[in-house]
């Protein structure tokens, strides 16, 4: 199971016997490929230690609200951000009730209250106290006000001799509920890799071409890729941007060095997104020392194609569902439709990078989707907003024609 990779985890730990099971779910969220952080309650510390827990999930355990010390690493602001979802094993009665009533009277409720992430809880205390019409009613009024999930409890025997429903599930249950909650995310589990950026193809040892691409589109969409439940890997030419975190970046200068990185493991790769703009010329040849200025006023340049990236994957046994971008100054979407059949290619993101304001090296883009029986229009909006956009239509297309083709498990 490698559902959770990448998936941020906040795992909290009340006071309960059944916190003795949350090392082995820790456990087992790790190998599921998940990035856990623990923070336990006070109570929780009386059933198992920190430290165990800190072997486990290879982090910090966070134990305090007012830990000067922990507050200098990571705060408790930024580690509800950091959380892609909150999972509270074992969540006990009194837990419950202090959530429900909107506390934050320790690290963990205010965690709680301080996040947009969804909150798992999964329930673990005497029969009894499960019954119980406050427990009951706590529960039903968290549900009515918040997006929470709970997981069980079971039933059965209990640590205290009473049979019935308390039980805390088993890990390896909670691990793969945990899994599930990201299954509607529409990459989930899918493989993505996105060029982007420039490439510069050297004419001497100082000199190359190059052109204007600043990656942002590329990279905006390997972030929007990530978010929607992909493993990404983006690809890149030089440019001046961060890497996304949780994405992976190759980087490269050239366009036969970005050919080797695309071909490398593309077998791996469902979903593959051509968004660099490739220089379609090299130099024959690399002088070997800068060349120096002569008497003459012209100087030629003998260029070689360099190879078509997005269409050598898009022929290739093992294709991806291959996208590619048109970026035009005239006649834009009828030469999008040529390069898309040309190309071979799935889709193309037709742009008009000669209207003001969009397109090469601005913040804002506007694109119209292409494909055989496509043909969708987004208008202009920042470039973070349009990956976004552009990522679930993409997906919407990518699983109508893995779902025909009986490929989609
Ligand atoms: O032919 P043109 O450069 O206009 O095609 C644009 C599309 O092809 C883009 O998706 C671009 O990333 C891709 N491309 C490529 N390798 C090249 C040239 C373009 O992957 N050598």
């Amino acid at each position: 199971m490698h559902r959770l990779t990448n998936r941020r985890i906040l795992l909290g730990i009340t006071g309960g016997i059944a916190a003795y099971k949350s090392a082995e779910l820790t456990r087992q969220l790790k190998t599921a490929g998940a990035d856990v952080r623990v923070v336990m309650t006070p109570a929780a510390t009386e059933f198992i230690t920190p430290l165990t827990l800190q072997a486990l999930s290879g982090n910090p355990v966070h134990l305090q609200l007012l830990d000067s010390d922990a507050e200098a690493g990571m705060g408790h602001i930024e580690l509800a951000k950091w959380a892609d979802l909150i999972l509270i094993a074992p969540a006990s009665a009194d837990f419950i009730a202090r959530l429900a009533a909107g506390m934050g009277d320790d690290l963990l409720t205010t965690l709680c209250l301080a996040s947009d992430a969804p909150i798992c809880l999964a329930p673990a205390m005497n029969q009894a106290m499960w019954r119980d019409a406050r427990t009951q009613q706590n529960l039903a009024s968290l549900k009515q006000s918040i997006d929470i999930r709970v997981f069980g409890p079971g039933s059965g025997a209990q640590a205290c001799g009473d049979t019935g429903m308390g039980r805390m599930l088993e890990p390896a249950e909670l691990a793969l509920l945990c899994a599930e909650q990201f299954e509607t995310l529409a990459l989930s589990g899918r493989t993505v890799f996105i060029t982007a950026g420039p490439t510069r193809e050297a004419l001497d040892p100082v000199r190359y071409i190059s052109n204007h691409s600043s990656g942002k589109m590329g990279y905006a969409l390997a972030a929007a890729a990530r978010d929607a439940g992909a493993r990404v890997r983006l690809i890149s030419g030089p440019v001046s941007l961060p890497v996304p975190e949780r994405v992976e970046c190759v980087h490269v200068e050239s366009a036969e060095q970005m050919l080797a990185a695309a071909l490398d493991g593309l077998e791996t790769c469902d979903l593959f997104i051509a968004a660099a703009a490739v220089v379609d010329y090299r130099p024959v040849a690399v002088a070997e020392h800068k060349i120096k200025k002569g008497a003459d006023e012209i100087m030629e340049l003998r260029l070689t194609k360099t190879p078509d990236i997005v269409a050598t994957v898009a022929s290739s046994p093992q294709r991806p569902f291959t996208v590619g971008f048109a970026a035009e100054t005239r006649d834009v979407l009828a030469y999008a439709r040529d390069k898309l059949a040309r190309k071979k290619l799935d889709l193309i993101v037709a742009n008009d990078v000669s209207a003001a304001g969009i397109g090469f090296n601005s913040d804002d883009n506007a694109v119209t989707l292409i494909g055989a029986d496509v043909s969708d229009t987004l208008p202009k909006t920042s470039k973070q907003q349009l990956a976004r956009q552009l990522i679930n239509r993409i997906a919407e297309h990518f699983h109508e024609q893995t779902d025909t083709s009986g490929q989609d498990s």
